[in-house]
């Protein structure tokens, strides 16, 4: 068997002729001026599969966060945030570089979770040489890592009671509630906001969206204006994520499955260290084969990301049966003969 699959990352995905007739055929308005249909009418679903009052469509999740971070606290103030999450890692510090919010790091356990113990001893006590901490940014899943309804509801609890707000960077969520199988307010009613990308396993090419409640996404609009996500007829990107939450969300499981059958596939490898967590896998090789590995994956044309001293590897919407198998196949070939 011989082909091309990229296991890079579940943003990969390219739309569907389905999803691209829908966004041509969108109808649309000038969204600055709050008039595109289809917009409104994504940011209304979201709102109410979330149960939030308000919602709003975000080029991007790094966007979406920002503006939820932005809208929660002011210059000088501190969020709390898992160590290894996007927002802290990955978002280029946009809060403190934007927003003058620092981060202050809490430690995660090897699913990515955070005890609520711990945030609560990291909430700054009132002091004239402290920053004020005035929110818990939370993310689910993390890494593929399902973060459970009770532990969400639990840490947001705790922040509240210290009188923080809660961001949930939820850019996988859809993910957690068709593995738990349960609806995605389970995990939303307890957090202030929520941001859900709409470009990673749900296979839209662009866009997030933040919802909470009318007040905070009031000024989450404005800051996403300065953020220069005013956009106009984006209707025609809000088409791509209606048309998936329509068809694309239940199929979900399907990645997942397919991860695991990987993993099955991978765990009779001796000296191969595999976890699997819904859509994704991690793979570490014995440190002395990873870099002939990467370039066996490579040489038959399979997309990992190659970190070391762990490969991150994702199935997605454009990953099917035989993409899984022929993935296992290469791996066994080259431990077969190493
Ligand atoms: C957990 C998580 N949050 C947020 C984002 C940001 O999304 P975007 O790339 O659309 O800015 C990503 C993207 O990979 C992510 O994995």
């Amino acid at each position: 068997m011989s082909m091309n699959a990229d296991f890079r990352s579940d943003t990969l995905t390219q739309a569907s002729p389905d999803m691209r007739a829908s966004m041509a055929s969108a109808n649309v308005g000038d969204d600055v001026y709050g008039e595109d249909p289809s917009v409104n009418e994504l940011q209304d679903r979201i709102a109410s599969l979330t149960g939030k009052e308000a919602a709003l469509f975000c080029a991007s999740g790094t966007q979406s966060n920002l503006s939820a971070v932005l809208s929660h606290g002011q210059r000088g103030d501190e969020y709390l945030i898992g160590r290894n999450y996007h927002i802290l890692l990955n978002e280029v510090a946009g809060a403190s570089a934007l927003g003058g919010m620092t981060p202050w790091p809490i430690n995660v356990d090897e699913n990515g979770g955070l005890d609520p113990a711990d945030v609560v001893a990291e909430i700054k006590e009132p002091d004239q040489h402290h920053p004020i901490t005035s929110l818990l940014c939370l993310e689910n899943t993390v890494n593929g890592h399902v973060q459970s309804v009770e532990l969400i509801s639990d840490l947001s609890q705790a922040a509240h009671n210290a009188g923080l707000s809660v961001h949930l960077d939820g850019a996988r969520l859809f993910n957690a509630a068709i593995d738990l199988g349960v609806p995605i307010s389970d995990f939303t009613t307890s957090v202030d906001t929520v941001s859900i990308c709409l470009s990673k396993g749900l296979g839209a090419p662009v866009g997030s969206v933040l919802a909470g409640n009318k007040e905070t996404i009031d000024k989450a609009f404005r800051v996403r204006k300065m953020l220069g996500g005013g956009m106009r007829q984006s209707g025609h990107l809000a088409a791509a994520g209606l048309y998936a939450l329509d068809h694309q969300v239940d199929r979900l499981i399907e990645d997942h499955l397919r991860a695991e059958r990987i993993a099955q596939g991978l765990s009779n490898i001796n000296g191969l260290d595999v976890k699997q967590a819904t859509n994704m896998l991690w793979v570490t090789p014995p440190p002395e084969v990873h870099s002939s590995l990467s370039r066996h994956l490579e040489n038959a044309n399979i997309k990992v990301i190659p970190w070391s001293p762990t490969m991150r590897i994702v199935t997605h919407l454009d990953i099917d049966d035989e993409a899984a198998d022929y993935l296992v196949e290469v791996f066994q070939d080259f431990f077969s003969n190493n």
